[in-house]
């Protein structure tokens, strides 16, 4: 698949709750074609903070309007100076990149879990299988519901099932404890989120024989399998995250 590196115009950056922003991006030129589960390297022109680029997960594209969008947190100074983007800025990206999540089969029962950011590749997922006849289930975690984030979007992609750690919206506690995994079975389960998460979601698809990909967010340095400080310990041997993943099968890796 072709990767490009190009500047995009910011055509909107849109402060969600607290510490989350969505950017959308517009090429000047066809999007090429990407695929759920994919990334992108992100830098400013000329901006020492992101001098090394960061990997942000593409969060949904349209491809009518020419437009893709990254939901973002901040959490340190690459991604404080994303938030700060204008309308008519430019961010320069290396994409698509990565791997991508194996499509299940028409008919399958689905399940995606994510928690925090690791939301991300999920709503394009989502719109992904709903476009090909599959309406996912959708278990989102949250700390608090001031967290939760574009339920809206979720929800118009699958049917949502919410946790958060206080009790503030939906079920109490982690998705690892919500109700639906003691009563539902599915086919394959995609995950993303904190690595404590992917392991517990993993666990419960070991015990109940289903098929599982996680998408890893290692810490990441070129993103193109070049320096190697992505490397995670599989099966096979070490692999890149940046090159042969980030998507994995459960089965790969050794959780
Ligand atoms: C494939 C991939 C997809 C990603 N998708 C998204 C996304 O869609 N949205 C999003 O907000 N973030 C995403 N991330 C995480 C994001 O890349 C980091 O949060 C970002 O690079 C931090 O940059 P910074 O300069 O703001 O913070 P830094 O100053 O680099 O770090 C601040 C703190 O965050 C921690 N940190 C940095 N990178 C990561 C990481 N990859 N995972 C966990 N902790 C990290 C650091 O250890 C440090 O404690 C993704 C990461 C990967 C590898
Ligand atoms: S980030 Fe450099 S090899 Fe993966």
């Amino acid at each position: 698949m072709t990767k490009r590196i190009e500047s995009l115009k910011v055509i909107d950056n849109k402060p969600l709750k607290k510490d989350f922003f969505i950017i959308e991006l517009e090429s000047s030129r066809k999007l090429p074609e990407m695929k759920p589960g994919q990334f992108v390297q992100a830098r400013i022109d000329g901006s020492q903070e992101t001098f090394l680029r960061r990997p942000l997960s593409i969060h949904d594209v349209d491809f009518v309007r020419n437009t893709f969008r990254l939901l973002v947190q901040v959490v340190g100074k690459g991604t404080e100076s994303f938030s700060k983007l204008n309308k008519g800025d430019s961010l320069n990206l290396i994409y698509p990149l990565g791997n991508s999540f194996t499509l299940p089969t028409k008919g399958a029962r689905t399940l995606l879990v994510g928690g925090g950011c690791g939301i991300a590749p999920l709503l394009y997922l989502g719109r992904y299988l709903k476009s090909q006849g599959i309406i996912p289930d959708i278990l989102l975690g949250f700390r608090n519901r001031d967290r939760i984030l574009e339920y809206n979007d979720y929800e118009a992609v699958g049917n949502v099932f919410l946790t958060t750690e206080d009790g503030s919206a939906g079920e109490k506690g982690f998705v690892t404890s919500h109700s639906l995994l003691g009563k539902a079975s599915y086919d394959k389960v995609f995950c993303c989120g904190p690595e404590m998460m992917m392991k517990a979601i993993a666990g419960w698809c070991r015990k109940n024989n289903t098929d599982c990909e996680v998408s890893l967010e290692n810490l990441m340095g070129c993103g193109i399998g070049v320096c190697l400080c992505c490397v995670v310990d599989t099966v096979k041997g070490h692999l890149c995250t940046c090159t042969d993943g980030p998507v994995f099968n459960i089965k790969e890796l050794k959780w």
